[in-house]
């Protein structure tokens, strides 16, 4: 090889290292604004299948036969907690008092699909809890009881029926008809202005003094532990679904009529409650 040769070579070489330090480049200042694996599926995961869902729980009594009587029972106890379980009833209320239909009914707080997004986070517990464990804090804060025990049969069936429900419901779907965490609107709840909405909209049915069917505040009503003691919550479910069948107020007037339902007295949830075990009355059960 001659000095002229040797000297193209070289000046190649620098050339393609030039080209290729830059494109290197590209790679290099890419690399640190790329997300972690976990980041990057999660939002698919959670976005693409909604709007595909269909609403379309089965029934319980087409249960495959090994499992129905649990389904059945489970069906049974949301509907009519007292008649079905009646040792984890502390006040006057029942399961279906806010999942209708067993949880089945789009007119109150759906249960379908609830078994395919556990474990999930609870703020409550600080930490990620499973369908068990959401299960006995409904009992505990809501109808203000002792909750089943895991290996009770209650609990059993209760998990055989919500899971029945959710059948053909993809593990960690988002589900469309999932509730929003608040309404849409920047408005300051006002309870004095939903004193009157109360009066109005809501005494007929649930009482003056909010003691009527089903209760709203008393001793007969869910706890200051249940996460419908939370004007935003509270405000949601009465936007959606009261009255029954004829919700029509606006959400300023749902955030206020919640600040005043809010605000009334109602049994206090001890922490001490919540732990799975018999069937001890909370001292405010009737
Ligand atoms: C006073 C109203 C009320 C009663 C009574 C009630 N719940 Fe709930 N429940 C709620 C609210 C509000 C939510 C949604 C917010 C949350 O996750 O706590 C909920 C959520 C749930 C969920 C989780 C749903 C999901 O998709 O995350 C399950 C499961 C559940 N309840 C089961 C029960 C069972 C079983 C009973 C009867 C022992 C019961 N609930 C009684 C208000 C109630
Ligand atoms: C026509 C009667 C009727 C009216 C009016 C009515 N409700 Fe209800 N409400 C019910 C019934 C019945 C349930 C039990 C669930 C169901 O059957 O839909 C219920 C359940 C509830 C619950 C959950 C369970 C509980 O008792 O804690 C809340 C909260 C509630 N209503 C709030 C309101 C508010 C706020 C208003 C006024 C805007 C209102 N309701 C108006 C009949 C009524």
């Amino acid at each position: 090889m001659n000095n002229r040769n040797l000297l193209f070579t070289l000046a190649l070489c620098c050339i393609l290292l030039t080209f290729g330090a830059w494109i290197l480049s590209f790679f290099h200042y890419s690399a640190p604004v790329r997300q972690s694996p976990v980041a990057q599926v999660l939002p698919n995961l959670q976005t693409a299948p909604a709007a595909e869902l269909k609403y379309a729980p089965p029934r319980p009594q087409d249960a495959p036969e090994a499992i129905r009587e649990a389904v059945m029972l489970g069906y049974n106890i949301i509907n009519d907690t007292a008649q079905y379980a009646p040792e984890h009833v502390g006040n006057e209320l029942t399961c279906a008092t806010c999942h209708l239909e067993g949880g089945t009914s789009k007119g109150s707080i759906s249960l379908v699909g609830a078994a395919a997004t556990f474990p999930k986070f609870s703020a409550s517990h600080a930490t990620s809890i499973d369908l068990a464990q959401k299960i006995q804090d409904c009992f505990a804060r809501n109808l203000n009881v002792a909750p089943p025990a895991h290996d009770s049969r209650t609990m059993q069936a209760l998990l055989a029926y919500l899971q029945w429900i959710s059948k053909d419901i993809p593990v960690y779907a988002s589900l469309p008809w999932a509730l929003p965490a608040k309404l849409d609107t920047a408005h300051k709840p006002d309870a004095a202005a939903g004193e009157k909405v109360y009066a109005e909209s809501c005494a007929s049915c649930h009482g003056d003094a909010g003691d009527g069917s089903p209760p709203l505040w008393g001793k007969g009503a869910y706890s200051d532990g249940s996460t419908l003691h939370n004007i935003d919550t509270l405000a949601v479910f009465t936007h959606r679904f009261m009255p029954p069948e004829a919700a029509t107020l606006t959400p300023e007037q749902s955030l206020d009529v919640a600040a005043y339902v809010d605000a009334q007295p109602r049994p206090h949830f001890e922490a001490a409650q919540s732990h799975a075990g018999g069937g001890k009355k909370s001292p405010q059960g009737k």
